[in-house]
């Protein structure tokens, strides 16, 4: 005769098997397996059994809860399998699917990062400074004095309390030699802000490459040298560079840099892509002062920096005809570079 447990066992296995759905099986499991369901109440009635009985009612009980487990997960697997092929039926897979935009970096981003690359292999480290500044290290520490017209309200956005948008990124010179003693060989790439008439190679926001290098017996051949190796290798080897007499406050020689580049298809014309010189002893006169110290003295250490304007280098070598193009985001235009 079957034992009780048998007889348990084959009861729950034909529930499991003739459970309809995913409820149906949590009935059988609770009343099989459950707390207080009827295999689990066996543990309990097995305390009262003579002692020579437990063991084999034990091994019985173990492997009937066994094999009622294994039934309800095997059972259970099959509502599920059942519930995705059901979901996958429901897919046309005729509708066409969800397109994902391809996207590309921004030709100003694409600029900069070929400009750090070639000037990482001079030699020059990153240098990064803040885009809202005071007017010491915007004007003051360049040589700039109160009344130098860059400084009005027509040329320069003000904030109330009296702090600045930066004019350029030379201000990131002056943050570079308070924070760090000669020699110094930086760039820092970044955004200046000018309250410029607008037009197609004027821009209130653009943005330019500081370059500083100060070491002893630095010279404007030094700094020809290099600006002409960039421009090379930028637009190629056989790209006019030209160097141009100027005046910034805070170099002294100052030079404007036009290229005349093969890249341009309007014909070829000089265009002026930044502003660069011998930097102004005035300059690490008022480091020195920032700083409480000699360490850029005028007669030990001598620079040259640069300030190189990235929208007009990209309108030259993507042949971009207006500076406006970068800052509207015409995905016409914009797809041109991907
Ligand atoms: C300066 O900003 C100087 N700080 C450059 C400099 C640095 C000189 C270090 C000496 C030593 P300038 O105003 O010329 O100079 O601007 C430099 C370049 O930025 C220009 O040649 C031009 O390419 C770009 N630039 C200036 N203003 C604008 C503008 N409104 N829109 C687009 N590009 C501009």
């Amino acid at each position: 005769m079957a034992h009780p447990l048998e007889q348990l066992r084959d009861d729950a296995l034909r529930e499991i098997e003739s459970a309809r759905a995913e409820q149906g099986l949590e009935a059988a499991r609770v009343k099989y397996l459950g707390r207080s369901g009827s295999i689990s109440s066996w543990g309990e009635q097995m305390k009262a059994l003579p002692k020579e009985e437990k063991p084999i009612v034990g091994k019985l009980l173990n492997e009937v809860r066994n094999v009622v487990t294994v039934a309800i997960e095997s059972r259970a697997h099959q509502f599920r399998s059942q519930k995705e092929s059901g979901a996958l039926t429901k897919i046309d897979i005729s509708l066409p699917g969800t397109r994902h935009e391809i996207s590309a970096l921004h030709p100003l981003t694409q600029m900069w990062e070929r400009s750090i690359e070639i000037f990482r292999r001079m030699g020059f480290a990153l240098a990064d400074g803040p885009d809202i500044e005071d007017e010491w290290h915007c004007f003051d520490a360049l040589n700039t004095p109160p009344d130098h017209p860059a400084r009005t309200e027509q040329d320069t956005f003000y904030l109330p309390d009296g702090r600045l948008l930066r004019t350029h990124t030379s201000t990131v010179q002056i943050r570079t030699m308070e924070s760090a003693p000669p020699p110094i060989r930086v760039i820092a790439p970044g955004a200046a802000y000018r309250n410029e008439e607008i037009n197609a190679t004027h821009s209130a926001q653009f943005h330019q490459i500081e370059g500083l290098y100060v070491d002893e017996n630095v010279s404007v051949a030094d700094l020809k040298g290099a600006l002409e190796f960039f421009m090379h290798e930028l637009f190629g080897a056989g790209t006019e560079v030209e160097f141009r007499p100027h005046y910034f406050p805070f170099t002294e020689p100052s030079l404007e840099v036009y290229v005349k580049s093969k890249a341009l298809k309007g014909g070829e014309q000089w265009i002026e892509v930044a502003g660069s010189g011998v930097v102004h002893p005035a300059v690490f006169e008022a480091v020195n002062k920032a700083r409480g110290d000699k360490a850029y003295d005028p007669d030990k250490w001598s620079g040259y920096a640069f300030g190189l304007g990235m929208d007009r280098l990209a309108m030259i070598l993507f042949d971009i005809p207006d500076i406006r193009l970068f800052s509207q985001n015409d995905l016409r235009f914009l797809r041109q570079f991907a």
